[in-house]
């Protein structure tokens, strides 16, 4: 093989490479519908918009039930809220602490560095109150499931007002079209209107679902736009060095000829 087809396959071979792991990150599993996110593929980035809304919609519904243990308020301010604002969030919500010098553990209101408060004191508080289901924590779930943002986005909306003909619902299971099994123990968590978004935008069911799906990409890989950055660096440094290369190939050889 001569050097210039070598070249021309390393090349080939690097943006086939780039291309396939762009689409490996976003595909969507079997039945669960890809949709295209803004954070897909090697320029991707987060929807800044989306995120404070998808931020608003975990704490007033999702919060109500899960866990996101992995988030500090403080986190918050990388994604455009003020201290002041992730400061008075964190302040609606309450953390052991102590012992203070009695000896006595005491309740004080969370402050940024607290990782977000869950809502049950403890799993079995959680399935008590959950049909015997524990609802998961959400930090990492999309990264836990294949499909990522499309497969969240399924489960919030996919709910089936009757399990298909020969199906029959255990007591307090709804029926969601892409949950394994079918049978999920969460009632519909999002409708129409479930929040009044503080930017004004219209708070359709499917928006919502975005939105919150935007969110917990976000929880679940808060250094994607920077990884992303950085692969298109990459990128560029080899192409500028592989042209160099082939250069000084050019030159140190070009007397032999
Ligand atoms: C009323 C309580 C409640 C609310 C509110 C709620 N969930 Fe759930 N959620 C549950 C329970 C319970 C489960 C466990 C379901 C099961 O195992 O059958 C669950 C499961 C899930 C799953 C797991 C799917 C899987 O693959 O394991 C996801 C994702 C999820 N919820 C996301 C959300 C999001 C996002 C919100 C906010 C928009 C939300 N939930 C609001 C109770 C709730």
């Amino acid at each position: 093989m001569t050097f210039k087809k070598l070249l021309f396959s390393a090349v080939t071979a690097g943006l086939v490479m780039t291309g396939l792991t762009a689409t490996a990150n976003a595909s969507g599993a079997g039945p669960i519908p890809k949709m295209d996110w803004s954070f897909d593929g090697i320029f991707g980035s987060f929807d800044r918009g989306a995120l404070k809304r998808g931020t608003q919609v975990y704490f007033e519904v999702c919060a109500g039930c899960h866990s996101a243990r992995l988030v500090a308020y403080r986190n918050l301010m990388d994604i455009g809220f003020t201290e002041a604002e992730a400061k008075e969030l964190a302040g609606e919500y309450e953390v052991q602490d102590g012992p203070d010098d009695e000896g006595e553990m005491f309740m004080r209101p969370a402050i940024l560095a607290d990782r977000f408060v869950p809502p049950y004191a403890n799993d079995n508080a959680a399935r008590a109150s959950n049909n015997g289901a524990l609802p998961p924590d959400l930090s990492l779930m999309i990264k836990a499931r294949k499909g990522g943002a499309s497969y969240m986005y399924a489960v919030l909306t996919d709910y089936h007002e009757e399990a298909p003909e020969g199906i029959e619902l255990a007591d307090g299971m709804y029926y969601n079209g892409v949950f394994p099994g079918n049978q999920i123990a969460m009632p519909p968590p999002i409708d129409d209107d479930s929040v009044e978004y503080a930017d004004g935008t219209k708070a359709t069911k499917d928006q919502i679902a975005k939105d919150v799906s935007v969110f917990l990409t976000w929880t679940a890989s808060p250094e994607l736009e920077e990884r992303k950055r950085m692969g298109v660096k990459v990128m560029v440094f080899l192409f500028f060095l592989t042209v160099l290369m082939y250069a000084l190939k050019r030159k140190i050889w070009a007397r032999v000829h």
